[in-house]
């Protein structure tokens, strides 16, 4: 593989290779590759050098993919205390710690605010004035950003479509007035905004909108005589580091879909910002890191011919990869084989098939009649770029354990063990002094359920 390729497709993996390790690991398996998780966050680096890029850990928060991220030079974007403390264990300063508050738990502020204070650097960004009092109140006072609701959004699904959401930053009308009111409390050094996730060329328009929406923004912060006539703007100018426009750069996950053109969509944001003196561009991709790095092996059970299709039942459902019941989200799906006695895929006929997991739902369903070498029992399916928001929504619904991962990185590495049934109860057991005694919960420790240091 290239620096060039822009995509890796399902088809590209070595399958020979995957079906040794789901012989060796079992299945649900995930398989990360660690070198095409470096080859992305090099291609956006490239594409972005004069920017600060952030990776969006919520797209996969795993140890050696931030690991490997923060190798590459990239900072961390976290959504959480969970992920600032993952973050934090990987090797990341607060320097390059960037943490959105979205309607941010009691517990998350506490504990961002005391990691605040023992790691130099981090910056809290949020989107409502009453998280601003909430930090204030807590004694924070140090970098925040402000998001921004810009009012135009973008995105797959409408459901990650975050920019017009009013949940999602300070409306773009009342942005001035808030950030003038914040550099009175805070050390304001910057402004966020986040159009959506999965944007692909036909929502660059909406991406472009949103850049120029910010730039402008920006300018009426930073320069005085751009803010003249607004009632609401500060008459000095403010010293903002960063214009931060999201991340949501989309990857292709159909076969014959086009990989987005990166250094094409650069070129448009910053186009779009226009120029902003002594202010940097941020962007904060997550998906396009991780998401054709990754696949997720799964072993076929059943083959279930019915009158209208035939079901192919796999070990893997929607517990183990959610997009496709969430977002109704294609993914690729490639028969590797493996079945005893059975002749390569690549030898069998294509036949349309729906496969199916072992969850109680019927949208626990990878795809429907969708032309496939036919699966037998015993085949195993790689379904393809499935390394963002993968692992990461995974669930434990009906009970059923999480899938192991191993990571590529030369040598093959088991970076997390499969759940067992007895993980599925663990918190249970924990609890279960308390129900011995007076038959309240079991305070741990002061800990209320939060993330400890
Ligand atoms: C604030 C913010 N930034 C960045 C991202 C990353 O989006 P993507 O993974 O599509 O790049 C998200 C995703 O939801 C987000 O909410």
């Amino acid at each position: 593989m290239t620096d060039e390729q822009s995509v890796r497709r399902v088809s590209e993996w070595d399958r020979d290779r995957l079906r040794t390790l789901a012989n060796a690991h079992d299945t649900p398996l995930y398989v990360q590759d660690l070198e095409r998780v470096r080859e992305n966050c090099e291609r956006l680096t490239a594409a972005f050098p004069d920017a600060d890029v952030r990776y969006a850990m919520k797209a996969h928060s795993g140890r050696a993919v931030l690991e490997t991220v923060h190798a590459a030079g990239l900072d961390a974007e976290c959504a959480s205390a969970g992920e600032v403390d993952r973050a934090l264990a990987a090797g990341f300063g607060g320097d390059r710690l960037h943490y959105t508050a979205v309607n941010p738990p009691a517990r998350d502020l506490e504990y961002v605010v005391d990691a605040a204070a023992s790691t130099d650097g981090l910056t809290v960004t949020a989107g409502a004035v009453d998280t601003l009092d909430r930090l204030a109140d807590r004694g924070y006072d140090g970098r925040l950003c402000l998001r921004v609701n810009p009012g135009v959004g973008a995105g797959h699904h409408e459901k990650v479509r975050t920019g017009a959401a009013a949940k999602f930053g300070v409306p773009h009308d009342r942005a001035v007035r808030v950030a003038r009111d914040a550099v009175d409390r805070f050390d304001l050094v910057g402004i966020h905004a986040h159009a959506g996730s999965g944007i692909d060329a036909d929502g660059l328009d909406s991406h472009r909108e949103l850049v120029s929406r910010m730039g402008a923004l920006a300018r009426e912060l930073t320069e005085p005589e751009a803010a003249a006539g607004d009632p609401d703007a500060s008459p000095d100018p403010l010293n903002l580091e960063y214009v931060d426009v999201g991340g949501g750069f989309g990857v292709p996950y159909r076969e014959d879909d086009a990989p987005l053109e990166l250094d094409a969509v650069a070129d448009a944001t910053r186009d779009a910002l226009g120029e902003v003196p002594g202010v940097a561009l941020a962007v904060e991709p997550g998906r396009y890191v991780v998401a054709d790095a990754g696949v997720l092996l799964t072993r076929v059970n059943t083959v279930k011919p019915t009158p209208d299709e035939t079901v192919v039942g796999v070990d893997a459902g929607m517990t183990d990869l959610l997009r496709p019941a969430m977002y109704d989200a294609y993914h690729p799906i490639r028969n590797i084989g493996g079945a005893n006695n059975e002749p390569d895929p690549a030898d069998r006929e294509s036949t349309p098939v729906t496969v199916a997991g072992p969850i109680c739902e019927t949208g626990d369903t990878f795809c429907r009649t969708r032309p496939l070498a036919r699966p037998v029992r015993g085949d195993l399916l790689a379904v393809g770029i499935a390394g963002a928001y993968g692992y990461e929504m995974a669930s434990q619904y009906n009970s059923r354990p999480r899938p192991a991962e191993v990571a590529l990185n030369g040598d093959a590495t088991v970076v997390r063990r499969r759940e067992r049934l007895a993980d599925l109860t663990r918190v249970e057991r924990e609890a279960e002094p308390s129900r011995d005694g007076d038959g309240g919960p079991a305070p741990i420790d002061g800990d209320a359920g939060g993330v400890s240091r």
